[in-house]
């Protein structure tokens, strides 16, 4: 059995519609996530509540139900806490509870901070400069500390920014096309737009997400990325671009070029594991940039 917690959000509704075959059960509070996939069973549970969910002994549970804005983390330390570390905890005793054979969670290229070491290695040193990065790295801790004790297989994947499909409901790209849209003539650009991240595709994401779930041994951490980045100054001409417009720049900077409190300027992992364990990358950073500004502007599936 096949158990997606957030699987009503933007990756987990394309995870949940490539493993459809598998009848996979989605586990959501709809908070976010509206996206229901035909075929898959929906259990309408906040996790933040519970631990009282009752598994089929021996299920591989994806666990991707967080809030995955770093910004509001700043702001809403709480709320975030809850949402993103006390729901991981619950996640981990219903697998306990339910002989989980194996738990793959989504952790996140912030757990390394503003790190010197670029490309960043998974043994690099952790130093998060959001609160989103540190309860990433605290439920990190959470699945690693239910390997070590109780035995469940887990893989950890510390994700580059995921973009593409039409379903993108949050990043840079979507953010862009509704400015745009709304004014065709300025584009209000968070930071001084030299900020410089590496991004991926989704298609690539659930493709690796899924692989990684069958080679990973007993608990593993894998950065999920690609080998290239982009400036946001670069991101803004690849939409525009695509929109056929050339509006002027309108820079927004909270302090020291970031685009907000928390913002890690310039991210690149370094994924020579991820590629040795054969997941494949298909498209450069620009690339996924062009593809997922064309998803959203005519609608697309990745697949
Ligand atoms: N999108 C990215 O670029 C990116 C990058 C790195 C890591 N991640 C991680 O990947 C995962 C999925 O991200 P996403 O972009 O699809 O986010 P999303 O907000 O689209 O999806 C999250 C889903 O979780 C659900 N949810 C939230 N709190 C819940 C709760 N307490 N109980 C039950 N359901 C709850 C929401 O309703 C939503 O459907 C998250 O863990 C996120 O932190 C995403």
């Amino acid at each position: 059995m096949v158990v997606i917690t957030g699987g009503a959000g933007y990756i987990g509704s394309y995870l949940t519609e490539r493993l459809i075959k598998e009848k996979p059960l989605v586990v959501d509070n709809f908070s976010s996530g509206n996206f229901k996939v035909e075929g898959a069973t929906y259990l309408v549970e906040d996790l933040r509540l519970t631990s009282d969910i009752k598994l089929e002994k021996g299920c591989t549970l994806y666990h991707l139900a967080a809030n995955p804005d770093v910004r509001t983390s700043m702001e809403s330390v709480g709320e975030h806490f809850d949402q993103d570390v006390r729901a991981s905890l619950n996640v981990a005793e219903i697998c306990r509870k339910s002989d989980c054979e194996e738990v793959i969670f989504t952790s996140s290229s912030t757990v390394y901070g503003e790190t010197r070491v670029i490309p960043t290695p998974e043994e690099s040193s952790t130093s998060p400069i959001s609160y989103y990065g540190v309860y990433k790295l605290m439920a990190e801790e959470i699945f690693q500390f239910y390997s070590r004790v109780y035995g469940i297989r887990t893989v950890i994947l510390r994700l580059a920014n995921v973009v593409g499909g039409s379903r993108q409901t949050h990043g840079i790209v979507p953010d862009f096309i509704k400015k745009l849209m709304r004014d065709p003539t300025t584009l209000e650009i968070l930071g001084n737009g030299e900020q410089r991240k590496s991004y991926i595709y989704i298609s690539d994401v659930i493709d690796a997400m899924i692989h990684l779930a069958k080679v990973t041994g007993k608990c593993e951490v894998y950065n999920l990325g690609n080998s290239d980045w982009v400036t946001v100054k670069e991101i803004a001409s690849i939409v525009e671009g695509e929109m056929g417009l050339n509006p002027q720049h309108k820079f927004r900077d909270a302090g020291e070029g970031r685009g907000w409190k928390g913002d890690v300027r310039e991210m690149l992992l370094d994924i020579r594991k991820m590629l040795e364990a054969g997941v494949k990358v298909n498209y450069s950073s620009s690339e996924d940039i062009t593809k997922a500004t064309d998803d959203v502007l005519r609608n697309v599936k990745p697949y």
